[in-house]
Formats: structure tokens, sequence, C-alpha cells
């Protein structure tokens, strides 16, 4: 078992990371009263929740199981939560439990949030991508249909529980989009992560288990040093948005369908890669590098040809890192190295992306 004491916004909270570490002893610690309600979906309640339901013995839970994808992160769902929540008459000493990937993480969170101004929340992950990514660093929020998360807040939990025993469900699909998020942060942050990543790629497949603790802690850690610096994107967490500038472009234009998170993202960091060759010194080898490394994962690369580059390139509009109109990337100098580029014209963009449609 690993512990990370999170301090941020005068809070420290506990990363706990291990095999098998929720349990009855070390979830209670973190709830302060009776009251809790555990926010979940259809297809992780069938897996996981009645452990859950055990842990919490002795507690008041209520559950609201949701339905599954991302195309129910909206304002409608958080609608259903505040029913739910209204409809049970919980109070101020409600804790919220968002057990599952990103999409309950980061509504539960805003749900959290909203609540009579504010309940406590723990955050117990289920997929790969939560536990390095989503359910760090307090971006709650929903998806309007002009883009994604462009509705939601900053909400920090009591506690964050990186069980790795709930990846045992994971399907392969959802758990190589989660590698996505870990490869972004070897190539913004750190070189050597990103060799080990390229190197150790059957075994990360293969979900070794000291692989997986270790990929997950140095995501964990990378995730941490930058909120800590940065909590509410200044300046340089933008670097974390490192692909989702087409990533959330993507999405966006297939209505949340048909392409996860993840693998949005991995197009993006190919596209954003490419982008830095030309316009920002990444140097070649560097880019195969990347280019390597998710072609190990089998991650996608190339746009479904079923979206116009028009399309996309409307929906980029839309980011929240875009200022006085313009479009804003994350580019590499170098892989470790990065900074934000808001004078790539839309000829350009546009040009490339044709490029990149499968
Ligand atoms: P997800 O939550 O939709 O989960 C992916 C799929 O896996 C779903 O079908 C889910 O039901 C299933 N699942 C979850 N846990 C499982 C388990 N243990 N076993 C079997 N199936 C399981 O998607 P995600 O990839 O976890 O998260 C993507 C979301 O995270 C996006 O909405 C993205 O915007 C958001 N995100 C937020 C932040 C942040 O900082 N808040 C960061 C990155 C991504
Ligand atoms: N995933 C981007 C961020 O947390 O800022």
């Amino acid at each position: 078992m690993k512990k990370i004491l999170f301090k941020i916004a005068g809070k420290s909270i506990p990363i706990i990371i291990g095999d098998g570490i929720c349990s009855k002893a070390s979830i209670s610690k973190y709830i302060d009263y009776k009251d809790v309600a555990i926010i979940t979906n259809t297809k992780i309640a069938k897996l996981h929740l009645k452990n859950l339901e055990k842990y919490l013995k002795g507690f008041n839970v209520k559950v609201l199981i949701l339905p599954d994808g991302e195309k129910y992160k909206n304002i409608s769902s958080l609608n259903k939560v505040h029913d739910f929540l209204i409809k049970n008459k919980f109070n101020r000493n409600l804790t919220i439990i968002a057990l599952g990937g990103g999409v309950i993480g980061d509504l539960a969170g805003f749900a959290s949030d909203t609540f009579l101004r504010g309940v406590n929340l723990i955050h117990i992950p289920t997929t790969l991508l939560a536990q390095v990514d989503s359910s760090i660093g307090g971006k709650t929020g929903v998806n309007h249909k002009y883009g994604k998360n462009l509705i939601g807040s900053f909400k920090h939990p009591m506690a964050i529980f990186i069980d790795t025993s709930y990846l045992k469900t994971l399907p392969q699909k959802e758990y190589i989009s989660g590698l996505s998020e870990v490869v972004k942060y070897g190539a913004i942050g750190n070189k050597v992560f990103l060799k080990w990543l390229n190197k150790n790629s059957k075994l990360i497949l293969a979900r070794d288990s000291g692989s997986l603790i270790k990929l997950i802690t140095n995501s964990v850690k990378a995730k941490v040093s930058v909120v800590q610096k940065d909590e509410k994107e200044s300046n340089i967490r933008a670097h974390l948005n490192f692909g989702h500038t087409l990533g959330h472009a993507i999405e966006s234009s297939l209505n949340y369908k048909g392409i996860s998170h993840g693998e949005a993202v991995s197009i993006g960091m190919l596209f954003a890669s490419a982008i830095s060759v030309e316009k920002s010194d990444l140097k070649i080898d560097e880019f195969n590098l990347i280019e390597n490394t998710l072609a190990n994962f089998s991650l996608p690369v190339r746009i479904p040809s079923s979206i116009t580059c028009a399309k996309i390139l409307q929906n980029m509009a839309y980011d929240k890192k875009n200022k006085q109109g313009k479009i804003n990337f994350v580019l590499l100098t170098s892989i470790g190295s990065c900074g934000l580029n808001d004078h790539i014209s839309d000829r350009y963009i546009l040009g490339l992306l044709k490029t990149f449609q499968s």
C-alpha cells in the first residue's frame, strides 16, 4: 500500500494506492457522519456495488445507479443526482461516494459541490483513466452539446482510493484508453518515464502488478505535482491538456459516442506532436518515440472518417483553453517540456487534420 498526500487548497488529501486497499476500516475513516450516497452506473453496480455496501455497514447508505456512458455526462444526469439527494432529504452532513470511471467521478463530484452548496466527497475510481487522472485534481463537470466539460467546478474529495483490484474487471479497450493519459505524463514531463512505458509495453498491457503500481504511482505524482503548483489552471495545469484540443473536438463531433476519451486524446497527442515538430522544435526521433509508444499500446492515431475536418475545427473553437477567439494548443519543445501556443492558423490546422484522417 502506498499513500501520497496531496496538499491543496489548505487540505491534505490522502491518495491511497494498492491492490485491495478498499475496506470498512480504510473508507469509514473519511466519513464524518452517518449519511452516505453512492453514485455509480449500471455496469459498475453489477460488478462492485455489493462489496462497497459491505464496507459501509452501519452507515445510512442510499445508492443512485445511472445509465452507463459519456453521453450521459450531462445536465440532465446532474438533475437526476440532485433529485435523488433532495428526495432522500439528505443534509450537509452527507458524504457522496463516486464509484466509477471519469464520467461518474466528474458528475458525482459536481453534484457534491452543488448540492446544498457543497457536501463531502470520496473518490473510488474504477478505471485506469480515473485512477491516474480524473479522480485527482478537483476538476468536476458535465459536457454541453457545444463542447466537453464546459460546465463544472473545482471540488476536492476527502480521500481517493486507488484500488487496482477494480481493474481486474475492466475491459482491455478501457484499460488501454487509460494508458493514453499515462503516455501524456511522459510526453509533457518525463522522458525517462516515456521510455520506460515504451520499453515495457508488453508487461504493461498484460497488467503485470509491479508495472501497474509503478505506472499509477508515477502518474499520480505527476498530476499532483502540476496541480499543486497551479490548482485553477492559470498557467502550467493547462499542459495536462496536451492532446485534448483535438481530442475534445473529436469527442463532441461524435456526440460523445463511439470513441473513448483516452482514444480521442491519443489522436490529439500525435496531432499536437506533429505540429510541435513543425512549429516548436520537437525532434523527429522524439515524435517517433511518442508515435511508437502509442502504437505499442494499440492506441488510435487517425481521425475517424465519419467526421469532417471542418466540423472538428468548428468544435475546437469551444475549447476551454482558447483566449480572444484563438485556438490554443499545448505543444512540445522536447519530450518533457511544453507550452501553450495560439499562433497556429486555422488554415494550417485544417491542412494537417486532412492528413490525419483515416
Ligand atoms: P468511463 O467513466 O465512461 O468508464 C469507461 C467504461 O468502463 C464505462 O463503460 C464504465 O462503466 C466501465 N467501467 C468502469 N469501471 C469498470 C470496472 N472496474 N470494470 C468494468 N467496467 C468498468 O470513462 P473513463 O475513461 O474512466 O473517464 C473518461 C471521462 O473522464 C471523460 O468524461 C473525461 O472528460 C473525464 N476526465 C476528467 C478529468 C478530470 O480531471 N476531472 C481528467 C481526465 C478525464
Ligand atoms: N485532465 C486535465 C486536468 O486535470 O487539468
